[in-house]
């Protein structure tokens, strides 16, 4: 039976796995340790016992945990079963920050205060330490985000010590990294012993491409200066990552990889009516939690499916709030 603690990184492609192991879940009726309150456990603050829902009245135990939280391993450990398998996801930092700002851009003070110039991003790199108040809580997000949801002290501005990326290791099986998502897949789908068509998948809750910034060399080595200790996790383990794939055998990985890209197209084939599209063309069932600095895109189901057919394609293009609620219904037997 499946035990797993997936520690949701922000901005980094997350909820794309995040929707495989809703699917897992559902389809091995696992059960699920959802926030008490709302899609996340009381972030920005650290994991707490307390902002879980209890169990359900049938079940033993949790067995799968895996909604935004600031990790605290050792409040997890009091949640989830002692042979949980740990995984999260790492994106490149230049990426994954700029990604943060520009979605956040109006919730977090330090994005906030630079965004009534015409460049918000120019002018936050140019003296980021004007804009950020390490103190404010709501300003977590604005430096080493990844860094900051893994339980680090995000704020500092000097890397990990070995220490810290030893506690790191020593508690997840996989980190996987964005630039390598595939293989990233590939090596959970080994870890957790699962099918390659559990980890088919449509890319989720991505923005249009208008609203991404592009960044120059500059803008980059400024959001690297900021993100130091993002910067050093990332590179640590995209090193691990591509010894992981020399070890898969990289011929085996790179056909593993072609059948799993062959199946999402056939699955996008038979499900998905035209690419990812705007908001406002999505039926509200279908569409993606909105921000108000960025349109998140969304799939139209094709309109002949059979209810089978339905059911499964519906399930690849959910978007996390949507699944989050329809599995915590069917837990619990009533709406969250
Ligand atoms: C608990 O009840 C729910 C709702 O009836 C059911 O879907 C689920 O399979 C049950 N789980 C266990 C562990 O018995
Ligand atoms: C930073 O935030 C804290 C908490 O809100 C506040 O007390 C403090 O005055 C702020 N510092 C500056 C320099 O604005
Ligand atoms: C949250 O976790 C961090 C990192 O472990 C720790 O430094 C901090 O004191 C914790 N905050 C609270 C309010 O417990
Ligand atoms: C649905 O329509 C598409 C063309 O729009 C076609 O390729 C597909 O075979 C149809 N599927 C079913 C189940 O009729």
């Amino acid at each position: 039976k499946h035990h797993i603690v997936f520690l949701k990184t922000h901005k980094t492609g997350s909820s794309t796995f995040q929707n495989i192991l809703f699917r897992l879940g559902e389809k091995e009726g696992l059960v699920f340790a959802f926030p008490a309150r709302s899609f996340q456990f009381s972030y920005p603050s650290n994991f707490s016992k307390k902002s879980v829902k209890e169990l359900p009245e049938n079940a033993t135990e949790f067995d799968i945990i895996c909604s935004h939280m600031r990790l605290d391993v050792e409040e997890v450990k009091k949640v989830m079963p002692m042979d949980s398998v740990y995984l999260t996801i790492l994106r490149d930092p230049v990426e994954s920050f700029e990604s943060v700002f520009v979605y956040y851009g109006s919730y977090v003070p330090a994005f906030k205060l630079a965004s009534e110039f015409p460049d918000p991003l120019t002018a936050f790199l140019e003296k980021p330490d004007l804009y950020y108040n390490s103190t404010m809580l709501s300003n977590s997000i604005a430096k080493n985000p990844m860094a900051y949801d893994l339980g680090l002290r995000a704020h500092d501005s000097d890397g990990p010590s070995l220490q810290e990326l030893q506690k790191i290791e020593k508690t997840f099986s996989l980190v996987m990294i964005t630039e390598y998502f595939d293989e990233s897949l590939i090596l959970a789908k080994e870890l957790l012993g699962l099918n390659l068509e559990d980890i088919i998948y449509l890319k989720l809750n991505a923005r249009q491409k208008e609203d991404v910034v592009s960044i120059s060399k500059d803008q980059a080595a400024k959001i690297r200066t900021w993100n130091l200790l993002d910067v050093a996790l990332y590179n640590h383990f995209r090193k691990k990552l591509q010894n992981k794939i020399e070890h898969y055998g990289t011929q085996r990985m790179e056909q593993e990889v072609r059948t799993l890209r062959g199946l999402i197209a056939e699955v996008t084939q038979q499900c998905i009516q035209d690419k990812a599209v705007k908001p406002e063309q999505l039926e509200e069932k279908l569409r993606p939690w909105q921000p108000n600095t960025v349109s998140i895109f969304g799939y139209n189901l094709k309109g002949n499916l059979t209810q089978v057919e339905y059911d499964k394609c519906l399930r690849l293009a959910w978007p996390e709030l949507q699944y989050h609620s329809f599995l915590y219904n069917k837990q619990y037997r009533k709406s969250m």
